[in-house]
């Protein structure tokens, strides 16, 4: 039987190591090296010679891929797969695979917990009584949730499943999203606009589509500016998507009321970050996903599409199907 060699970058996830006995259990002798690094040129001297990569949030630029010499698939332990260079590695035929469905549920709940946080600030009153008060409340009156409008950017999985639990609060949902047919948003209730309306109609703005070229800071100082003065943003999405200088400069000045953000620019972001000083601003760090069943699927399926590609067979999901010519580009 062959050996293969399967080299992981780095995991963040709690328990991510248990990676490894996924792969053992797969039946096929693979030496599993962890590399504990999201340097590139650390990358290319342990991964030289593997036959997969495992990878967590350390960029796969086309500079890497050229040096992979034997890699035959890159198994990103994740949806997103915005670092990979999924051109360069069709080129070279390796397939990247990601786990699509392991967080839909868990992200699609935190942005629910931001909305209803941005709306009833439970933390502002709860730190208002442990500081000996009682009434009247610091905060302004909420407004009613069901006088409210959702606006989701981006409605794919996740986008699509924050649809039922923002109704279920009484919310109006609109949604922008320029490569999903009008009718996919007709069954699920919610009217389907153009961004500048979206921005314009919502007192709530929910960030869920891609980082790519098309993506990178589209939310800047002039969509921000269509927004409500009473409006709040939500980035569960990814930290560029949205200029955060402008994003800054926006609540500082009230051009918007508040934000809530599970993704920055820069991440972990450095403490003299302006927007860790801010008031009307919430910061979760990257934790939208996890879950006890999230990270327990997310391991097995990442091991589980390592072990498809070198075994031969069709991994479950495959996120640069298209680039490589094939028919299956998501399951
Ligand atoms: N915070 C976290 O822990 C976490 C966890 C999982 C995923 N994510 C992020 O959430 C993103 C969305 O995940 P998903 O599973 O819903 O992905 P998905 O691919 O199912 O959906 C993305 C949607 O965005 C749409 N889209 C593409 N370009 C767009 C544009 N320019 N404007 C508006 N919409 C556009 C697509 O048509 C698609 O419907 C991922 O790409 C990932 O970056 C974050």
């Amino acid at each position: 039987m062959s050996r293969f060699k399967v080299t992981i970058t780095d995991l963040v996830a709690p328990g991510s190591h248990l990676v490894e006995r996924e792969l053992g259990e797969s039946g096929l002798d693979i030496e599993v090296v962890y590399l504990d690094t999201r340097a590139p040129e650390e990358i290319i001297r342990g991964a030289g010679d593997a036959d997969g990569l495992i990878v967590g949030d350390a960029p796969i630029n086309r500079y890497v891929i050229e040096h992979l010499d034997r890699c035959r698939v890159i198994s990103r332990y994740g949806i997103g797969v915005d670092r990979i260079d999924l051109q360069a590695a069709a080129e070279r035929g390796i397939v990247v695979c990601n786990v699509p469905d392991y967080c839909i549920e868990e992200v699609s709940t935190h942005a629910v917990a931001f909305l209803l946080y941005l709306n009833r600030r439970v933390d502002t009153y709860h730190r208002h009584v442990r500081s000996g008060q009682w009434s009247p409340p610091p905060a302004g009156l909420p407004a009613r949730l069901q006088e409210q409008v959702l606006g989701i950017v981006g409605l794919g999985n996740i986008g699509k499943a924050v649809v039922p639990k923002a109704q279920g609060l009484g919310l109006c949902v609109l949604a922008y999203d320029p490569y999903i047919a009008e009718d996919a948003a007709g069954t699920l209730g919610i009217e389907l606009v153009g961004l500048e309306e979206l921005l314009r109609r919502s007192d709530y703005v929910s960030l869920h589509c891609p980082l790519n070229e098309e993506t990178y800071h589209l939310i800047g100082q002039a969509e921000l500016g269509l927004m409500k003065r009473s409006a709040f943003l939500i980035n569960l999405a990814r930290g560029p998507i949205v200029d955060q200088r402008a994003l800054c400069q926006a609540l500082t000045s009230g051009t918007i009321a508040g934000a809530a953000l599970d993704v920055l620019e820069q991440e972990p972001p450095p403490v003299s970050d302006p927007l860790l000083q801010l008031e009307n601003v919430l910061i979760t760090p990257h934790v939208a996903s996890w879950s006890k069943q999230s990270l327990s699927q997310l391991r097995r399926e990442t091991a589980r599409n390592v072990v498809a590609v070198l075994k031969g067979e069709t991994p479950r999901s495959v996120a640069n199907g298209r680039e490589l010519h094939l028919p299956y580009p998501k399951p």
